[in-house]
């Protein structure tokens, strides 16, 4: 199955490797984004890596006047995937207007221009973090889609605001098919270094973290929390590798296309949980050398455990994921160690000749 997507932040992190898997698959692909947290370098590395380059667009995802002009000029545009968003739950805390204005507002602007132009059919890049802390309901962990959704950020909120605004703009317009995926912890990069996440400020995620101690731009890592109910006190996430994710979202679009689903959620995740601790042990080995971290009190808001029950995607997706942690450990060193500077410089040449 192939068509022409249109992806909103499709030049950044997971956009990027979800834009480079569907022009492999065989998609034509058409990004948005107004560069805020990305850089158009990557559509480069992308045409490196696979021979085909993304056509772009510089605009704000919550201009839909901007936006009805881009489905005007590409009146063959089929689906949408909608990555662009702020992501960052701290900074959410402090300016949540600004997170509702984009986050929600552009999923709203984003609706309007599809349904003036006839495309009826979206992937939304959602959240674990809607589900809040699944140890308050019982037998909720690992966290199936069922579990009740309450985010405790307004992050979080914008995600869970988002869904259910496409829900009901699917349940109130018959022919329109929505995806809702709930990432859990996107980890690792490209196998060929040349692409990875360069997040433009100063990252909060563990492993971009991790990956900073290891070429020496931060000194250690903070441990937050060691005193969570898991095997070694740290707090268990389910990483899965961001090309596993991209791949689920062609796997998604496939699903609404074939089976006229309406508006339905599938958790993205390997049902594997690790520890902040498994996850300093397994980028060290993948590094070479220990890494240094102290410990800290735990990080507000945090929760114990987040691993997904990806069972429906399995059997409805027909996806799984399917790289190891192993292997994401060692793709994020090969990106981080090669690209200290990210896309702000040239890809090494001995990779491009690899
Ligand atoms: P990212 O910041 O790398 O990518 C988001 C992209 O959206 C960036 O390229 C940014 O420039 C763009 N953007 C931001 N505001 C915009 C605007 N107003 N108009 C147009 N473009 C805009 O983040 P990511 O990690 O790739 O996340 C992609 C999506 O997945 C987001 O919606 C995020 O909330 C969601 N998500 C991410 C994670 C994660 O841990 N990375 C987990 C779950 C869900
Ligand atoms: C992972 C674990 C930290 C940094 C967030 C969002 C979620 C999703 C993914 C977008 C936690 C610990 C971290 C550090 C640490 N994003 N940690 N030291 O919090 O699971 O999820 O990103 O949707 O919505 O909430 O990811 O990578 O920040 O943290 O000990 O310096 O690592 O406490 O247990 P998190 P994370």
């Amino acid at each position: 199955m192939t068509g022409t997507i249109l992806i909103t932040g499709g030049t950044g992190y997971i956009g990027s490797f979800t834009s480079l898997e569907l022009l492999i698959a065989g998609y034509n692909v058409i990004i948005v984004d107004n560069l805020y947290n990305s850089s158009e370098e990557v559509l480069n590395r992308i045409q490196l890596i696979c021979g085909r380059k993304p056509v772009f667009y510089n605009v704000d995802v919550t201009d839909q006047q901007a936006l009805d002009a881009v489905f005007k000029k590409h009146p063959e545009i089929d689906s949408v995937i909608h990555f662009a968003a702020l992501k960052a739950v701290g900074e959410s805390t402090q300016k949540p207007v600004e997170y509702y204005r984009i986050n929600v507002g552009g999923a709203v602007a984003l609706l309007g221009a599809m349904q003036a132009n006839g495309v009826k059919s979206i992937v939304f890049s959602s959240s674990a973090t809607v589900y809040g802390d699944a140890t308050l309901h019982e037998g909720m962990i690992p966290i199936p889609e069922h579990c009740p959704i309450g985010p405790t950020n307004p992050y979080g909120r914008t995600k869970m605001m988002a869904e259910m605004i496409i829900e009901d703009h699917v349940e109130a317009h018959p022919g329109w098919n929505a995806a809702l995926l709930r990432y859990f912890n996107p980890a690792g990069a490209h196998p060929s270094g040349i692409m990875g996440e360069d997040p433009l400020g100063d990252p909060y995620n563990l492993l971009p973290l991790l990956g900073q101690v290891a070429v020496g731009r931060r000194e250690k890592l903070m441990v937050y929390g060691t005193d969570y109910g898991s095997h070694d006190g740290t707090a268990i996430r389910d990483y899965i590798h961001v090309i596993d994710l991209a791949k689920g979202h062609i796997a998604a679009l496939a699903k609404l296309k074939k089976d006229n689903p309406g508006c339905r959620a599938w958790n993205l995740g390997t049902g594997k949980g690790s520890t902040v601790f498994d996850m300093i042990k397994a980028f060290s080995a993948a590094v070479g050398r220990d890494l240094k971290y102290e410990t800290a009190e735990r990080r507000k808001g945090d929760v114990l455990d987040l691993t997904a029950v990806p069972k429906r995607a399995n059997e409805e997706l027909g996806w799984k994921a399917e790289i190891t942690l192993e292997q994401a450990c060692v793709d994020l060193w090969r990106w981080v160690s090669n690209n200290p500077q990210g896309y702000r410089q040239p890809p090494p040449q001995e990779l491009l000749d690899a």
